[in-house]
């Protein structure tokens, strides 16, 4: 790329380019890693249903809208609120989007890492004896408690980041995402069709699938409304600086039900891969926590034969798609700092991904690294603040900004540029005004007694 591209913002190629970076971002370890905890931890199945519910109604309307005012103004976070609102304090829903997208992409980077470190054991053969709960436990809290390792990992994560955002979008974003993201949803289809094959995996399905409502309540929904959030990557602005990458002829509607469709299909098969495997093979619990796809994953590729080769495959795509998807992180302060400050996109990118380097070190060090940090479950803290509660404001703050200040009528016709005949108008505006923000403002409202 010469420097009068680098300078250029850039357009997606294609509009299956648009869908499959967009789906990069989405699809990440938010669903692999992230779903599989939450689902665990609020109790399984009627976590599932909430959760389809949230990203149907919510989720989509809210991407749908971040899209919009992306293509709209061809601009950052920042610069698109400006440009439809001037000198107003809305813009502080960009300023939100960069911090948040910052610090998320400090501890996502941490667990990246260990994807990264898991991928050596697998190439090595670390699981090949790893048959019992017992061995895959103490794998996991040797290596997330070793310093030198963790650290070395999340510095390895942040670097190719910095490197390929530094390079802008088409040159970086697009080459990645074209292959790898079709291979990981057959190798998941292959991995979950295995998994149910255990014998003894039928306790795990009816805990996935089942639903207890007994077990509903408002932490559920609140981690299932923030699980939608993280996952679509929504509430910080990426579908913003996304869409500011669009073509006027594309069709937003169709796009965002595509990234919805295959972000949500992936998480659910990664779900049917962790739960058959974790009660057919007893001794991990579904509530283990940030550990628990790494103690689950290997006790499956020690089943099957050519394990090793599996393993291998899987924590390579793995680690794909995690930065597909912290490279999205980073696009929004980069966008920001280049479009708004003329920062060039080299120093941008550094300079952020430094940042989040030495962000990211607590979080790498609160699994066993370090007993204070440990002990304050730092990570877990950064994860809720960040990834919940911090992305669902930032939503409520886009829903009404385009509700109430840019107008839905506007971002109609917006949308109808690249598709004339939406049939869910009606549906979209009334969640767009009401039933979104005012869900996420119930929610919003509840935490202090949820997180207490
Ligand atoms: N959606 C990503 C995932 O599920 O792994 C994480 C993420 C990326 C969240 C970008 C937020 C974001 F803006």
């Amino acid at each position: 790329m010469n420097a009068k591209e680098l300078s250029e913002r850039g357009k997606w190629g294609s509009k299956i380019a648009f869908i499959l970076a967009a789906s990069g971002s989405a699809i990440g370890l938010g669903n692999i890693w992230r779903f599989p905890m939450v689902v665990g931890q609020n109790g399984g199945a009627v976590f599932v249903l909430v959760y389809v519910l949230a990203v149907a109604l919510i989720g989509f309307t809210v991407m749908l809208a971040e899209l919009a005012i992306g293509r709209h103004t061809q601009k950052n976070p920042v610069g698109a609120i400006n440009r439809i609102k001037p000198r107003s304090p809305w813009k502080f829903i960009g300023y939100l989007g960069i911090l948040t997208g910052i610090c998320i992409l400090s501890f996502y980077s941490v667990v990246a890492g260990w994807a990264a470190g898991y991928l050596i054991k697998t190439v090595s053969g670390a699981f090949r004896g790893a048959v019992s709960s017992q061995v895959t436990e103490k794998i996991f809290t040797d290596f997330s408690s070793n310093p030198f390792q963790v650290l070395l990992f999340l510095m390895v994560v942040i670097g190719i980041t910095t490197y390929i955002i530094s390079k802008g979008v088409k040159g970086g974003i697009e080459r990645w995402t074209k292959v790898l993201m079709p291979i990981l949803f057959i190798l998941i289809i292959f991995l979950a069709i295995r998994a149910l094959a255990l014998p003894g995996s039928g306790k795990g399905i009816s805990f996935y699938l089942k639903p207890d409502f007994s077990k509903l309540n408002g932490t559920v929904i609140l981690f299932a409304l923030g699980q939608a959030f993280f996952s679509l990557s929504l509430g910080m602005g990426t579908m913003i600086t996304y869409g500011s990458y669009i073509t006027k002829s594309d069709n937003l509607v169709s796009s965002a039900g595509w990234v919805c469709l295959s972000d949500t299909l992936i998480a659910i098969l990664a779900g049917l891969i962790i739960f058959p495997t974790l009660f057919a093979i007893p001794g991990i619990a579904p509530t283990a926590g940030s550990g628990l796809i790494f103690k689950v994953f290997p006790l499956i590729f020690s089943r099957i034969p050519g394990g090793d080769i599996f393993g291998t495959l899987f924590f390579t795509l793995l680690l794909v798609a995690a930065i597909t998807s912290t490279i999205s992180l980073l696009e929004v302060p980069v966008a920001y700092f280049v479009d708004e400050r003329n920062w060039s996109r080299k120093k941008a990118a550094f300079l952020i991904g430094a940042f989040s380097f030495l962000l990211g070190i607590p979080s790498a060090l609160s699994s066993g690294g370090v007993k204070l940090l440990t002990k304050i479950d730092f990570m877990g803290k950064m994860n809720f603040f960040f990834g919940n509660v911090s992305l669902a404001f930032g939503a409520l703050l886009i829903c009404l900004f385009l509700g109430y200040v840019w107008g839905v009528k506007k971002a109609l016709g917006e949308i109808a540029s690249g598709n004339t005949r939406f049939r869910l108008r009606p549906l979209w505006t009334f969640s767009v005004k009401y039933l979104s923000p005012i869900a996420i403002i119930i929610i919003l409202f509840f935490i202090r007694t949820i997180a207490g």
